[in-house]
């Protein structure tokens, strides 16, 4: 018998679409026919797709990671992986996140159908041997915790020391051992570095924020990463906190309906991946019930231009 998710990973494979019953709807309109296609979007550098909405373990994940009860993290991965997500992004700096999701991940038996993006961030900024030798067991460490031979996509993280760091990604890449290579940050004073960083180097990934009231993305480092052929995570697309003090007590406009958005993060979800440039948005999350209303968001309808624009606008004047 084919389970959802293995049609899932062989649509992917095939970088087809699937209909499903949208995600987060109700039986009634699954019984409906109410069907949506899942998104899915190609590495530029591979062509390989992935579902436009995953997951991402800073902050409450992470809190949630350090607890001794982790039956609600394993209910996240399995809302994951169960609506048609697979990217989940992580860092040794996340506490106790890394390690907490490589061990739920292999008792789930699940670290086939997840892309698992991780990154480089240990101290060093001379590319000493010390400071390589610190890198590679960071590395090494990132392996263990997944249990896995390879893994799909590491990053220095923050723009660390990226001279010395990148060199030892690109070895590791060459040795078959990650599939994708990459550069993140989320601090604006550091786009300048990253955009000579996307000019010099081949990469196959960035990782930035941005988000329908953090758009600052877009002036520069979202049109190089298209020229140049580079897939884009997009971080904390609800600003962590940011955007939900934001929505707080306010009711979601009814126009809202006419891109399928349910809910505020579906709203503001559909808002990021609908800039084709962005590959996959990770937003964090230690509760299942938000993980599949997350992946409700890569269902069915993405706004256009005009549409986008109206979602900026309506943001821009709630209090
Ligand atoms: N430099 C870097 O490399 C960098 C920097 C920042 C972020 N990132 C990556 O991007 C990920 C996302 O960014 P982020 O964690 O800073 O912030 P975020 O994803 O914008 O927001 C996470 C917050 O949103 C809440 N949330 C999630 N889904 C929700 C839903 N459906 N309804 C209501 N609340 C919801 C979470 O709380 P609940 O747990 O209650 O759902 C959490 O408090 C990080 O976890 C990390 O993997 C990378």
């Amino acid at each position: 018998m084919i389970t959802r998710r293995d049609s899932l990973k062989l649509a992917l494979a095939a970088g087809t679409s699937l209909a499903w019953p949208l995600a987060g709807a109700g039986k009634a309109e699954a019984e409906a026919g109410d069907t949506a296609a899942l998104i899915t979007r190609a590495i530029p550098s591979s062509g390989q797709r992935l579902p436009v909405v995953g997951l991402g373990s800073s902050a409450t994940f992470a809190q949630s990671a350090g607890q001794d009860d982790l039956a609600a993290l394993r209910a996240v991965f399995e809302a994951l992986v169960e609506h048609g997500g697979a990217v989940f992004d992580t860092a040794p700096s996340y506490g106790d996140a890394e390690a907490v999701a490589g061990r739920i991940v292999q008792e789930l038996g699940i670290a086939k159908s997840l892309f698992w993006a991780t990154k480089l961030n240990v101290a060093g900024r001379g590319g000493g041997q010390a400071d390589v030798a610190a890198a590679r067991r960071q590395l090494e460490a990132s392996f263990e915790r997944l249990g896995q031979p390879v893994i799909d996509l590491i990053q220095v993280h923050n723009l660390g020391d990226v001279a010395t760091q990148l060199p030892l990604l690109r070895g590791l890449k060459d040795a078959g051992r990650i599939r994708y290579l990459g550069l993140t940050t989320t601090f604006e004073r550091q786009y300048e570095a990253l955009e000579q960083w996307m000019r010099r180097e081949p990469l196959d990934f960035i990782g930035v924020d941005y988000a329908i009231d953090n758009r600052a993305v877009e002036e520069r480092l979202l049109p190089l990463a298209r020229d140049r052929g580079i897939a884009v995570l997009c971080y904390a697309p609800f600003g962590r906190t940011r955007l939900w003090s934001r929505v707080r007590g306010q009711a979601l406009p009814a126009w809202a309906a006419d891109v399928g958005a349910r809910s505020w993060a579906q709203f503001f979800l559909k808002f990021v991946i609908a800039n084709p440039t962005i590959t996959a948005a990770t937003p964090a999350t230690s509760q299942a019930r938000h993980m599949i209303d997350n992946m409700g968001a890569a269902f069915g309808e993405l706004p256009d231009d005009a549409m986008r624009r109206r979602m900026v606008e309506y943001v821009r004047t709630l209090s």
